[in-house]
C-alpha cells in the first residue's frame, strides 16, 4: 500500500539535518581566507527549500538506500546550486538584489567576492563529494561525472547561456524548454541519480529516476515563471518581476498563466507515469512533485 506523507511534515524534518551538515561543511570558525567563508555561509546557510537535497534523501529512502551516506553528497548538490544563485544575482546576469530574504551577497561584499564565492562554492562541492564518508569509488566516480554533467556546459551552465542570449528576443517553445532543461531541470534530474547511485540501484530504476527528474526539473522551472509575475518579493524572497524587467521569454509571456500552469500540470503527471516503473513504494518522490507544482514560493 502507497504510505500517505505529508509532504511538509517530511520537509521540516528534513530541512534541518541538511542545515546541520551544511553547517559542519563549512563551520564559521575557519577564519583564514578572508572573507570568503563568511560570504559562502551568507548565501549557503540563507533559508533556501533544500529541494535538491531533499529530493536526493528522498530518492534514497524510496529505494532503500543508506540514508547516512546520502547527506554529504546532498549538501553538494545545495552547493553547486546555492553558487548559480550567486552568480545568477550578478548585474552582469540577472542583477538582482534579494534572495533567500536577504539582499543578494553582491550587495553586502564586493562584487568580485561574490564571483568568487560562487567559485568556491562550485569547487568545494566537488571536493566534498570525493572525501564523503560511506561511499566506495566507484560511486564516488559516477557522482563527480553526474554532478559535472549536470552542472557543467551541457547543463546549467548551458542553459543560462542559452537563458541570457535570449534576452530582449522571442524564443519559440522549443528553445525554451531546451534552455529549462539545461538551467534547471539538469541539476534537478542529478538529485535523483544521486540518489540512484548512492543506493547502488539498477540501469532501470536509474532511466526512470533521470525521466522523473526531467519532468519535476521542467516543472519546477515553468512555476518560477509564474511565479515570478504572480508573486511579490515578501512571499518569494527574492525579487519579483526579475524576468520582465530583463526581458526574458518565458513560459507566461509566450503562453499566458492559464496555459502556463497547465503545461506544470502535464508534466506532473508526465512525471508519475516514469515512478510507475520503480519497483518501490513511490508515494514520497510522487508527494514531492506535487509540492513542486503547488508550491507558492
Ligand atoms: C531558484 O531555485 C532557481 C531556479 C532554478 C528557478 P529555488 O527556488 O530552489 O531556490 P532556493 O534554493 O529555494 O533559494
Ligand atoms: C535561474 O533561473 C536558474 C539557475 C541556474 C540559477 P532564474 O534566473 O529564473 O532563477 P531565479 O528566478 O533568479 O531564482
Ligand atoms: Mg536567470
Ligand atoms: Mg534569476
Ligand atoms: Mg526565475
Amino acid at each position: 500500500m502507497t504510505k500517505l506523507y505529508s509532504i511538509e511534515e517530511y520537509l521540516q524534518e528534513k530541512a534541518p539535518l541538511i542545515n546541520r551538515q551544511l553547517e559542519e561543511l563549512l563551520p564559521e570558525d575557519n577564519v583564514s581566507y578572508g572573507n570568503l567563508y563568511k560570504a559562502a555561509r551568507y548565501s549557503l546557510l540563507a533559508p533556501g527549500k533544500r529541494l535538491r537535497p531533499v529530493l536526493t534523501l528522498a530518492t534514497v529512502e524510496t529505494l532503500g538506500g543508506d540514508l547516512n551516506a546520502a547527506l554529504t553528497p546532498a549538501c553538494t548538490l545545495e552547493m553547486v546550486h546555492t553558487y548559480s544563485l550567486i552568480h545568477d544575482d550578478l548585474p552582469c546576469m540577472d542583477d538582482d538584489d534579494l534572495r533567500r530574504g536577504r539582499p543578494t551577497l553582491h550587495k553586502v561584499y564586493p562584487e568580485s567576492h561574490a564571483v568568487l564565492t560562487g567559485d568556491f562554492l562550485l569547487t568545494y562541492a566537488f571536493e566534498t563529494l570525493v572525501n564523503s564518508p560511506g561511499l566506495n569509488s566507484d560511486q564516488k566516480l559516477r557522482l563527480v561525472r553526474t554532478l559535472a554533467l549536470r552542472s557543467g556546459g551541457q547543463g546549467m551552465i548551458g542553459g543560462q547561456v542559452m537563458d541570457l542570449e535570449a534576452e530582449g528576443i522571442t524564443i519559440d517553445l522549443a528553445t525554451m524548454q531546451e534552455t529549462h532543461l539545461r538551467k534547471t531541470a539538469a541539476l534537478l534530474t542529478a538529485s535523483l541519480e544521486f540518489g540512484g547511485i548512492i543506493s547502488n540501484c539498477s540501469t532501470d530504476i536509474l532511466e526512470s529516476l533521470k525521466l522523473f527528474g526531467r519532468d519535476i526539473g521542467l516543472a519546477f522551472q515553468v512555476i518560477d515563471d509564474v511565479l515570478d509575475v504572480t508573486s511579490d518579493e515578501k512571499t518569494l524572497g527574492k525579487t519579483a518581476q526579475s524576468d520582465l524587467h530583463n526581458e526574458k521569454s518565458t513560459y507566461v509571456s509566450l503562453l499566458g498563466e492559464e496555459e502556463t500552469r497547465r503545461c506544470a500540470q502535464d508534466l506532473y503527471h508526465s512525471s508519475l507515469k516514469h515512478l510507475e516503473s520503480i519497483p518501490h513504494d513511490t508515494g514520497l518522490l510522487a508527494a514531492l512533485a506535487k509540492r513542486i507544482i503547488t508550491r507558492i514560493s
